[in-house]
């Protein structure tokens, strides 16, 4: 676990300026402090947890499910489209911060930061990778990243402040944002009756994303593969189906994974 792989990047929540470590604790210029947690995360939300924040029970399943190689699809999708050279990588709503720290891996002389508001999630990405930094924020209260700091933002099916993608992004960087397809795990969905995929999701985001990003391309990842029950119990608890009481799976299932990749550039001149 390294904060030190968030050097340079990170500004205060409060007033914006640089942040920078300071004993156990990063500081602005202005006065600001925030510990270091024990579990090496810095917390910069300053406020409670939102309903809707990871628990500790859907971290454990997820990061079963990673650990399988389920969805080692989308991580050789996402290394495809993330620049080679990228350095300075950041994932919003990065849970495990499994993506990531596959993306840093690959790339010798990259960092990057794990973003989440679930305390469960911060405390596993904190040991995701030596040169993941972790840090809990709330993406809809603003990013606490400098402006134009980043080669990479990553988004993967978390929630996106594209306002704040783009302010944070540098010139010639890359966001990439994952969302599950509309075929994704539908036969699951359908047996267990189980949240659905909006089929206008790709549509909204793209022309949400219009005043703030230009759209450069868009993939489709896919794998089809069996599952035993102890997985797909995890599968189906890893997600936001967990809130909802979610039936036990009793059989081992045929599942068709498909996610779609959209990846954008920065709208301002010299950009892309
Ligand atoms: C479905 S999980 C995806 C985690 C990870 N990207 C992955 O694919 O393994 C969504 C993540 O977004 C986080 N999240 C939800 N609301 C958030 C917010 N407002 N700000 C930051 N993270 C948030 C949750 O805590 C959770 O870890």
């Amino acid at each position: 676990m390294s904060l030190d792989a968030a050097r340079e990047l990170l500004a205060c929540p409060h007033c914006g300026e640089p942040l920078a470590p300071a004993d156990r604790a990063w500081a602005c210029t202005s006065g600001h402090s925030f510990d270091v947690a024990r579990q090496g995360y810095l917390n910069l939300s300053g406020g409670p947890e939102p309903a809707n924040a990871d628990t500790p029970t859907m971290l454990e399943a997820r990061a079963r499910v990673q650990a399988s190689g389920l969805f080692g699809f989308l991580s050789r999708a996402l290394d495809d489209v993330v620049p080679a050279g990228a350095q300075t990588l950041l994932e919003v709503g990065a849970g495990t911060g499994h993506y990531l720290a596959g993306l840093v891996e690959s790339r010798p002389a990259a960092r990057g930061v794990a973003l989440d508001v679930s305390r469960a999630a911060a405390k596993r990405a904190a040991h995701a990778h030596d040169r993941v930094a972790s840090v809990i924020a709330d993406v809809w209260r603003g990013i606490p990243v400098r402006d134009n700091s980043l080669d990479v933002v990553l988004c993967v099916f978390a929630p996106r402040n594209l306002a704040e993608f783009a302010r944070v992004l540098r010139p010639g960087g890359r966001v990439v944002v994952a969302a599950p397809a509309t075929s994704h795990l539908r036969s699951l969905r359908e047996k267990y009756g189980l949240l659905g995929v909006d089929p206008d999701k790709q549509e909204r985001l793209l022309a949400a994303a219009s005043g703030h990003l230009v759209h450069l391309a868009g993939v489709m990842a896919k794998s089809t593969t069996t599952a035993a029950a102890d997985l797909v119990d995890d599968l189906i608890g890893m997600g936001p189906n967990a809130f909802h009481a979610p039936p036990r799976a009793a059989a081992t299932e045929r599942l068709e994974l498909a996610v779609r990749l959209e990846v954008f550039g920065p709208l301002r001149q010299g950009g892309a």
